[in-house]
């Protein structure tokens, strides 16, 4: 497996963030990391993230295991992505399991889904600061 794409918001970056990108890098020889835009986060979310996609992206981009990042506009060009990048390999967090086996059909592009970090995640980050 060459080159590996991941999606994700990765808003106020955190250790599982680290450790998914850490593990898809590992499986091949090229990290494409898509983060969703602001106004995609908009649309699912009901709500901006709380850092900007220029600073997600630069703080994503600044790893050393990621070789190139780019702003994921639309849920549904999912393929079109992974067929730009020439992806070989789509890596999710197994919150999302078996949401994407249709992109093996549609692109050739292998999937696999990594377990998420337990007791983390950027909403629980979010609600535990309000609270203090
Ligand atoms: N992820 C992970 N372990 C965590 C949190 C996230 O492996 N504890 C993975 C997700 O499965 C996904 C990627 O990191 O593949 C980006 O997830 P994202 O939704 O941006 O992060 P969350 O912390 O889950 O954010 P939110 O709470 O807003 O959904």
């Amino acid at each position: 497996m060459a080159r590996v794409i991941t999606f994700g918001t990765f808003d106020v970056f955190h250790v599982g963030h680290v450790r998914i990108l850490k593990r898809a890098a590992e499986l091949g020889n090229e990290l494409i990391v898509g983060l969703s835009s602001d106004q995609l986060n908009f649309k699912k979310k009901g709500r901006l993230p709380v850092y900007s996609q220029n600073d997600r992206a630069e703080i994503i981009a600044s790893l050393s295991f990621v070789t190139e990042t780019f702003f994921e506009e639309s849920l549904e060009l999912k393929a079109e992505y992974i067929k730009q990048f020439n992806a070989d390999l789509l890596v999710m967090g197994d919150d999302w399991e078996g949401k994407f086996d249709w992109v093996k059909e549609k692109t050739n592009c292998e999937v696999l889904y990594l377990p998420r970090t337990p007791s983390i995640s950027t909403t629980e980050i979010i609600e535990v600061v309000k609270a203090l």
